[in-house]
């Protein structure tokens, strides 16, 4: 990870020790830095530049699920992304960060009412679609609002097993995502009797986190062929979402080869002749934010170590959700001897376990220590469990700080709720 380093003993982000943001904002706390979000950016972009011709580059549209704060959507806009968004609420960031529509897709797999009127009066560049019965439902709100929404359909490329974990692979049959050619093609010839929506090309997402770039290939391949049979049958073709799911380093994984993904795109979707887009989350954000926390306890029983952090699963989910490894490391005295460690959290369940039988630098009561590669999925995720505030964000630049998100406080959380008079 690039922002992140050691210096004078101590872990820095960028020209900042974590020491002090600890001392001023307090832990457990959720902490980016702004130059790996660009580093990250700029890796995608050369690997694409050196494959792609520069008039037929993919437009990037920043799956904004991994992190939405919205001054990381800005820092995004600023480097040129586009913004995928899934809600109504990641709408309404995205035009706050001051996206315009024309540079919004919506990708939500089950689309409401609200937020398919939303949409359609931010004018957004398209909808990426999943069902009949959502093209109905989109066709009825753009009639009733006088607008054409702009179609991509969502192709399932059966490909099985193809994110980092069952749960993020969404390309296989049997899971709910995307439609079946067949069905592409039923639905776009009943699109095409629809008044008010426009098909114009087909989507694909085929998992999160997916390693092995040979997972790409064969997706790319039927979205060809599909788009060769909707031709032949007279239809538009005009844009098409690859989709996102490129992998960070979390442990010691072996990367995906960019040049080999961009090399693919060039030589089976460039030919196609379409617009392309791409979806990419996790890889702009993730190594770019670490969750700074300090050690409550160290809880010794006769069989382990427990290291009790007042970080815990509502604050990062992603370990007790898909047994996610995520480093963790003490931010002082980084070469400290060895002891083997259970690292949890101060929640009431034995799931609130961020890893077992690690060995990590000895940590004593107050020591501060980080879990590294939370900056995507992390805070997104993140939940009141146990009553317990959301986590401050806060982005580092160089020597400049910012907090993004105050601590939420428990007034907060309070004042959301009520209790009736006939209770
Ligand atoms: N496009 C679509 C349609 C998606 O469903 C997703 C992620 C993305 C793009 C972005 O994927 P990325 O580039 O970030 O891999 N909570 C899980 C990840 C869930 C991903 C859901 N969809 C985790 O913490 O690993």
């Amino acid at each position: 990870m690039t922002g992140f380093h050691e210096k004078n003993g101590a872990l820095h982000v960028d020209d900042v020790p974590l020491t002090r943001i600890a001392e001023e904002y307090g832990t457990p706390a959720y902490v980016y830095s702004a130059s790996v979000i660009r580093a990250q950016h700029k890796r995608l972009k050369n690997a694409l530049e050196k494959a792609i011709p520069a008039d037929r580059q993919p437009m990037l549209c920043y799956a904004c699920k991994a992190n939405t704060n919205i001054a990381i959507l800005r820092l995004l806009k600023t480097l040129g992304t586009g913004l995928e968004i899934v809600s109504e609420g990641e709408l309404a960031k995205g035009l706050k960060a001051g996206f315009s529509g024309s540079e919004i897709i919506s990708t939500s797999f089950g689309k409401t009412p609200d937020e398919i009127r939303a949409c359609l009066d931010a004018d957004i560049a398209q909808f990426n679609i999943e069902s009949f019965t959502e093209l109905e439902q989109l066709n009825e709100t753009a009639k009733e609002m006088g607008k054409t929404a702009r179609v991509l359909f969502r192709l399932n490329p059966n490909i099985g097993d193809s994110g980092g974990h069952a749960k993020i692979s969404t390309g296989g049959k049997r899971d709910k995502f995307g439609m079946s050619a067949a069905t592409i093609m039923e639905a776009y010839k009943r699109a095409d009797e629809f008044s008010h929506l426009e098909p114009i090309g087909l989507s694909m997402h085929i998992g999160s986190q997916v390693a092995q770039v040979e997972k790409f290939k064969p997706g790319f391949e039927k979205m060809a062929e599909m788009v060769g049979d909707l031709r032949k049958a007279g239809y538009s073709v005009t844009r098409l979402d690859i989709g996102g799911g490129f992998p960070i380093i979390y442990n010691d994984e072996k990367l995906l080869d960019l040049d080999e993904y961009a090399r693919w795109v060039n030589d089976i979707v460039v030919p196609l002749e379409t617009e392309i887009q791409m979806e990419p989350g996790r890889y702009f954000v993730g190594n770019s934010g670490v969750l700074l926390t300090k050690v409550l306890y160290v809880k010794e029983t006769q069989d382990q170590d427990f290291l009790v952090l007042d970080a815990a699963m509502n604050d990062l989910i992603r370990p007790t959700l898909y047994e996610a490894y995520h480093g963790i490391r003490p931010v002082e005295n980084l070469n400290a001897p060895k002891q083997l460690y259970d690292v949890v959290g101060p929640i009431c369940e034995s799931g609130d376990t961020f890893t077992k039988g690690r060995e990590l630098p000895q940590m004593k009561m107050n020591d501060l220590a980080v879990i590294e590669s939370a900056g995507a999925y992390g805070s997104a995720m993140a939940s009141n469990y146990n009553t317990r505030p959301l986590l401050p964000e806060i982005l580092v630049d160089g020597d400049k700080i910012a907090v993004i998100r105050k601590r939420q406080n428990i007034e907060d959380i309070i004042n959301q709720e009520s209790i009736p008079d006939w209770v």
